[in-house]
């Protein structure tokens, strides 16, 4: 295991068994309804690759760079920019936004009300992790992998100061890798 990592929160066999369940559960969904998958970069990037995989009827994907946080906080403003926009148009699709994780809710808040504006026929949202524990904005979360507690996680897509995304598994910081900064 990687030496700056407290304890392993979702091993890689848990990943797996979440993503054959989501999978199979969207299969039946969107069972002729050729739906756009939104995979919300960088940390949603692993999530949405492993979880197609498990999809077995004809889909679309493209994706959306956005960011939540202005400047050097750390702290949510509730302000998402976009850095890189979709190439696909969202009228009259079915579209299902992929998120690594929900924390404070503001980025999907804001990118369901930015997608009604054009015209999507239905939004859903599939998120692998949930921290329901630090929720400012209700954001109904329709496919949902591991609820998980108030801890600083890394891996499986998702970075302190952009390390660590490449881990296969979710683990805790150690805190002395982010106050020492
Ligand atoms: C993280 C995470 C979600 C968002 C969740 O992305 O991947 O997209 O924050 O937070 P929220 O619910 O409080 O809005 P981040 O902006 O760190 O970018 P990244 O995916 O490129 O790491
Ligand atoms: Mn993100
Ligand atoms: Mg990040």
């Amino acid at each position: 295991m990687n030496s700056d990592i407290e304890r392993v929160l979702v091993s890689e066999e848990e990943i797996a068994e979440a993503n054959r369940r989501l999978g199979e559960q969207l299969s039946q969904d969107y069972a002729g309804k050729n739906p756009l998958f939104v995979c919300i970069l960088r940390g949603a990037a692993m999530f949405m690759m492993d979880l197609i995989k498990n999809i077995d009827i004809p889909l679309e994907y493209d994706f959306m760079d956005v960011s939540s946080y202005g400047g050097e906080n750390t702290v949510s403003t509730g302000d998402v920019r976009i850095i890189k926009d979709l190439d696909t148009s969202l009228r009259d699709r079915d579209v299902v936004i992929v998120e690594d994780i929900i924390d404070t809710g503001f980025t999907l808040d804001r990118l369901v009300e930015l997608f009604n504006t054009r015209h999507a026929k239905s939004i859903k949202i599939v998120s692998f992790l949930d921290k329901p524990s630090r929720r400012i904005k209700h954001v109904h979360v329709d496919y949902n992998g591991v609820k998980i507690p108030d801890e600083f996680v890394v891996g499986y897509g998702m970075d302190y100061d952009e390390r660590y995304r490449n881990l296969p598994y979710v683990g805790v910081l150690k805190q002395e890798v982010y106050s020492t900064k």
